[in-house]
């Protein structure tokens, strides 16, 4: 098994079940233009984002990690009448870029841009007891795995969803010897996740055009 052929079937479902990403096209050479790093997720992951939100019936959602929001576009597309996406990045560069797509999309409404260090926009978040959030997309830099979930606890309720993306990293992550903080931060956040009882997950390892990793799925129940 390759990468072509994970590509090849991923494009070949997507045109089946997500023909509507090609209207979205126009963010990833938008990204692509601004010279930002291709870890978008990709239009088939999109698409789930955007069925996660509504299977939910997800209203507030919180994002860590905009890039160029592409996958805040996505999640944008799938909330009701009223609905909200707050997200948080660090680079000033993406969220330039990224606003301009929100902006470019007609989602601007619905989603409010924080630029800065996650950790910090979170405290601030919490301290301004923001109503909880229904779903929360956790995707930056790993090794602040651990603490974006702990943060991720107090501006949640019991029946929120959170999603981590990029949990197996080429199977790195039962490798406990890794040098890579990335692969330490998502194994922190595993050994962290087995020791909450309030939250009952599910992980799974993907391939796609994107490669071999996977997602955990946590549901918030007390
Ligand atoms: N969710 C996006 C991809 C995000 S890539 C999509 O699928 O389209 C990860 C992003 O997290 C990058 O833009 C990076 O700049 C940002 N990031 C890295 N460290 C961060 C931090 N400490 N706080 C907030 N954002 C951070
Ligand atoms: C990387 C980050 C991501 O969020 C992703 O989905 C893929 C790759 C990275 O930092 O390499
Ligand atoms: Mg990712």
């Amino acid at each position: 098994m390759t990468l072509e052929q994970w590509t090849n079937v991923d494009t070949y479902m997507q045109q089946h079940v997500a023909p509507e990403a090609n209207e979205l096209d126009w963010v990833l050479q938008a990204n692509a233009a601004g010279e930002l790093p291709q870890i978008d997720v990709s239009p088939n992951q999109g698409k789930f984002l955007q069925l996660l939100i509504r299977i939910t019936s997800a209203k507030r959602v919180l994002e860590i990690g905009t890039l160029g929001a592409y996958s805040t576009i996505w999640m944008a597309r799938g909330l009701p009448e009223g609905g909200h996406i707050t997200t948080l990045e660090l680079e000033e560069s993406h969220a330039v870029i990224a606003q301009a797509n929100l902006d470019q999309a007609g989602v601007s409404h619905r989603v409010k841009l924080i630029q800065g260090p996650a950790v910090e926009s979170l405290h601030k978040l919490i301290e301004s007891e923001t109503a909880p959030y229904d779903f929360v997309f956790v995707d930056a830099d790993k090794p602040n795995n651990p603490n974006y979930f702990e943060l991720a606890l107090k501006l949640t309720r019991p029946g929120s969803t959170i999603v981590f993306d990029n949990v197996v990293r080429d199977g790195e992550v039962v490798d406990a010897s890794s040098n890579d903080d990335s692969v330490q931060g998502t194994r922190q956040f595993f050994d962290l996740a087995a020791q909450t009882p309030n939250v009952t997950w599910a992980a799974q390892q993907t391939v796609s055009s994107k490669g071999y990793d996977g997602f955990a799925i946590g549901f918030v129940t007390a």
